[in-house]
């Protein structure tokens, strides 16, 4: 058997830790690096500091190829492909911040014998830049795709591989192509700019595509249409395809968000407008002010009334609540005078801090008692075991739900007694 590549990743966050722990199943001696030593620690005992599903397994089974380290000096001395995964969060302009991964180059010195192998989400260019001030050292663009909640999978079965390199570093791209070959996957080999610039489009398309579905249920529920049938018809056509064609109160996330106002940003900084883009952040915003409408349209004031929101985290199978409509939410809500006390079953304790205004309970059965309305904000599947027409409707001061994942079944709702607001149905 060929003998595997041995592989550094730098910055062990979500991104980094199911990078090295799948490389690891894979059979490659992993050297994984991270500043802070809490997290280095737990992780090498095999602890998790997020929930991700499947993750923890592979990490724990594939120990002995598994390194995690603060020291920087051991990954370098023992991989030549160096995985770039820290954070690029955006700064208060919307540009992305770079300063995870100067600080990396900075910490490399001149190292010539080592390739940066960006997966890191970063502007376009920002390769070009770093191969013109650092001549000596390998540059490949290979951008993730992973979603959170079902990153491992997404990681071991991709759609497509994009590796970019430019001139000097496409025998450090063919090393990194080779690593994936494995997995099966079409592998799109191109110039470092075009790699930035796929993964960038890719999030800013599919934050499109769910803004679109959105706008079509604000229209169909002026024109009595039933956007899940609408999406359902639209989904059918392969040039379509049914997958974010999920109607709701709103995109949030790590990525979506911030991708979406660095390409903005980016393409605003060359002088160029994109206009769509600017309609799509306001139309994300527009769910959250329509839920607080449809609850005002049916309570009247707001003020002193008892609303649960059901679901924290900006999507089921996470505890992240990173730009997660919860929050907003929450926000405007207790803004209005409401009190709100909301439950979710893994992102509780992480929104403890963040969710403004709202109290966070034990169960969903807590934040429904006395409730005038409850807002399904997370489709999380236990929602829907919920004794709706029986315990719930018991609990509750007023029956009304407004359902911001078109999750539950309205009939059946409609039928014991509530009063249903779905998303464009
Ligand atoms: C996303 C991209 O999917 C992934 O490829 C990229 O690498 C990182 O960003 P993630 O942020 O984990 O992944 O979440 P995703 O599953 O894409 O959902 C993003 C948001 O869109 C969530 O808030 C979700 O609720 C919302 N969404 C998704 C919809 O409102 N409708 C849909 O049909 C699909």
């Amino acid at each position: 058997m060929t003998e595997r590549e041995p592989i550094g990743v730098i910055g062990v966050g979500w991104v980094g830790a199911v990078t090295a722990a799948c490389f690891a199943e894979l059979g490659h001696e992993v050297w994984a690096r991270d500043i802070v030593p809490e997290k280095i620690e737990s992780l090498s005992r095999g602890e998790l500091p997020i929930h991700e599903p499947g993750l923890s397994e592979l990490i724990t089974g594939n120990a002995e190829r598994l390194h995690f380290t603060t020291d920087m000096q051991e990954v370098v001395d023992h991989a030549q492909l160096l995985f770039v995964c820290v954070d690029t969060p955006p700064t208060y302009s919307g540009d992305a911040d770079l300063s995870r991964v100067e600080a990396v180059i900075a910490e490399l010195g001149d190292s010539d014998e080592h390739a940066l192998v960006m997966k890191s989400t970063v502007p376009v260019g920002t390769g070009r830049s770093i191969q013109r001030r650092r001549e000596g050292i390998g540059y490949v663009s290979n951008p993730e795709f992973l979603k959170e909640g079902s990153a491992v999978a997404d990681f071991m079965n991709p759609d497509r591989v994009v590796v970019g390199a430019n001139g000097g570093s496409e025998q450090y791209a063919d090393r990194v192509e080779a690593l994936y070959t494995p997995l099966g996957a079409e592998v799109v080999r191109t110039d470092v700019a075009s790699a930035e610039m796929i993964k960038l489009a890719s999030n800013a398309f599919l934050a499109t595509k769910i803004s679109f579905i959105n706008e079509i249920a604000n229209v169909s529920e002026e024109l009595g249409a039933d956007v899940r049938e609408v999406s359902r018809g639209m989904g059918l056509d392969d040039r379509i395809g049914p997958k974010f064609l999920q109607a709701g109160v709103g995109f949030g996330g790590s990525c979506f968000p911030k991708d979406v106002q660095a390409l903005k940003q980016l393409a605003g900084n060359s002088g160029y407008h994109f206009q769509l883009l600017t309609a799509v952040v306001e139309v994300n915003e527009l769910q959250k002010r329509r839920t607080i409408g449809k609850l005002q349209k049916h309570l009247g004031s707001l003020a002193g009334k008892e609303v649960a929101l059901l679901g924290v985290a900006f999507k089921p199978d996470t505890d992240d609540v990173r730009e997660a409509t919860s929050l907003v939410l929450a926000g405007r809500l207790a803004g209005e005078g409401a009190h709100v006390r909301a439950f979710d079953p893994v992102a509780g304790a992480k929104a403890e801090d963040m969710l403004a205004g709202a109290r966070i309970v034990e169960s969903a059965l807590d934040a429904i008692d006395g409730a005038d309305a409850v807002v399904l904000v997370t489709e999380w599947p236990e929602f829907r075991e919920l004794d709706w027409t029986g315990e719930v409707k018991r609990r509750m001061r007023v029956p009304l739900v407004v359902d911001g994942r078109n999750f539950l079944d309205r009939e059946q709702l409609v039928e014991a007694g509530f009063t249903y607001e779905g998303i464009g149905r």
